[in-house]
Parts: C-alpha cells; structure tokens; sequence
C-alpha cells in the first residue's frame, strides 16, 4: 500500500512506520492519523512483524495535532468529526510490541502518541512537551492521564499548565522514556531492541504487553491474578519447553509461535 505521510518498511520481521510530513514537524493531520491507523493494522496483521517502531524525523516525531487544520473547527466538527479516533483505537488495539523512536519534538499529540507505544527510546535531541495550554485548549488525546501516569501528578500538571518542555535527560530521569542515546544511534537502538523482541516468542511478548497494560487498567489483587494465570498458560506452549530446554542445554532457544 502506498502512503503519502508514513513510509513504511518491513524488514527481519521488524516493521518501522516513520512519520513524513516534514514541512510540518509532522503534525498529526486527518489524513496522516488514517494513514497511521491502516499502517499500525496491517502490520499487527503480517505475519512477517514480530515488531514495530513508530519513528518520525530527526528534527521531530511530531510537532502535535495540527493547528492549520484544527484552527477554524466548531466544537460540533470536533465532536462528530473525532479525527484522533481511528489511530488511537488502532494503536491501542495493536497486540505485538510498539516502540516509539523519538528525535526532536514530541509535542501535543506528538507526546501522546509516543506514550501510546509501549515504550520510548529517545535521542539526546528528544523534547517532550503539552504545549496545548498555549493555544487555549489542553491535550486531546491521552496527555493528561498518560504523562501523569508516567512522571506523576506534580510533573504532569507542570508541563500541562506552563506548556514547558522537557528534554530527554529529564524525560528519562522522570521514567517517561526507557533509553536516552545519541541522535546518530537512534535508530540502531530502536532496531537493536526490536530485533531482540523479535528473537522471543511472540506468544509470550504479546501476554507480557497484555499483562503490563494491564496494570493501568485494574487494581493490584486483580493484576496479580491475571498475571498469573497469563503465566499459568504458557506452560500450554510449546515455546516454554523449547525456552526452558534449551536454557537447561545452555542453547539459544529456537521459538516458534506454538
Ligand atoms: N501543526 C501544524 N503545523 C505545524 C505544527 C503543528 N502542530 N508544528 C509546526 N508546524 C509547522 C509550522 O507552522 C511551520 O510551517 P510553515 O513553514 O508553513 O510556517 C513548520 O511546521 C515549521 O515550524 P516552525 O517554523 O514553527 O519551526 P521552529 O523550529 O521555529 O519551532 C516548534 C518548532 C517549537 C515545534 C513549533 O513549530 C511549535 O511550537 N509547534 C506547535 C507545537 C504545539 O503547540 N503542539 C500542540 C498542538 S495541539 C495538539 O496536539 C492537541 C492534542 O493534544 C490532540
């Protein structure tokens, strides 16, 4: 399928989707986040993808929503238009592993997609920030419930109410992002830690994703048995007895989804 504002690339069972709107730091337009949506599906749906990286450029993942678009929009074209729609359900129902490689800004729903991957790695460039406050409105999609569970009450109402942004030293200090590494390595970082989720079970990666995502969603006592009895099932794979075979042979695991 060919796309106008996403390139997308499958290779070692690796798919990376690079943001590409670069005369607009990528802003998240209607047609972009329908792109997205299609994009995050099919490779959810390849069985070649055992991985995927969400990227943008160098001097932005995405710059937010985009304002030329949304600038003249009545409360009743938000409402029943609801353009952010289709890739946040796409991006929430993807079940393989998501990671967000991000360079430069993430701002606005920049931020907010990058916090719906299951985690970030940034480059020494990254800038996070909710800047919506400087244009009379607030985060559309997930800012403020992701980044305070990321970083907390105190840090989230910081950046939503002075629109600041925070540079990836303190994104990763403050556990929004897993990795910080030189702008050059970015993406060789990303691949590196894709290619190794490859390497793993699928099945297993998946209920690990499930299982954390869970977390968010319930109370500890409920976690806790979901985790278990995830863990309880696995021992139904054939994946598990390879693993821990080939543990006992000192021998890397070959798995095969089973
Ligand atoms: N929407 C549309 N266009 C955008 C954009 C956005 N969010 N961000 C940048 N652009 C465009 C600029 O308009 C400019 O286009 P032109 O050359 O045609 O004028 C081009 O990208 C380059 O931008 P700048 O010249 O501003 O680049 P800079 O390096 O001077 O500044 C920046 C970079 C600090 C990121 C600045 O562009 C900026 O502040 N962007 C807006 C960030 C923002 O407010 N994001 C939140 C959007 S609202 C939102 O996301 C709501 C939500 O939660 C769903």
């Amino acid at each position: 399928m060919a796309y106008e504002t996403i390139i997308v690339e499958v290779e070692d069972h690796v798919a990376t989707i690079a943001l590409n709107r670069p005369d607009a730091l990528n802003a998240l337009n209607s047609h972009l986040l329908a792109e997205l949506a299609q994009a995050l599906t099919e490779a959810d749906a390849n069985d070649k993808v055992r991985c995927i990286i969400l990227t943008g450029s160098a001097k932005a993942f995405a710059a937010g929503a985009d304002i030329k678009e949304m600038s003249e929009k009545t409360f009743v074209e938000m409402f029943l238009g609801d353009f952010f729609e289709p890739a946040i359900e796409a991006t929430a129902k993807v079940r393989k592993p998501v990671i967000a490689a991000v360079s430069g800004y993430a701002l606005g729903g920049g931020c907010e997609l990058a916090m719906m991957c299951d985690f970030i790695i940034a480059s020494d460039t990254a800038k996070f920030g909710q800047p919506e406050i400087n244009l009379g409105v607030i985060a559309g999609i997930g800012g403020t419930q992701r980044l305070t569970r990321y970083v907390g009450k105190s840090k989230s109402m910081d950046m939503h109410l002075t629109g600041r942004f925070m540079d990836a030293e303190e994104a990763e200090r403050s556990g929004l992002v897993s990795r910080v590494v030189p702008a050059k390595k970015l993406m060789e970082e990303a691949q590196s830690a894709a290619s190794k989720i490859a390497e793993k079970s699928m099945i297993a990666t998946m209920a690990a994703k499930q299982a954390v995502n869970r977390s968010y969603e319930t109370t500890l006592t409920e976690g806790l048995l979901f985790e278990r009895r995830l863990f309880h099932s696995l021992f139904s794979t054939e994946d598990q007895k390879e693993g821990m075979a080939a543990f006992l042979e000192k021998r890397t695991a070959q798995f095969r989804d089973r």
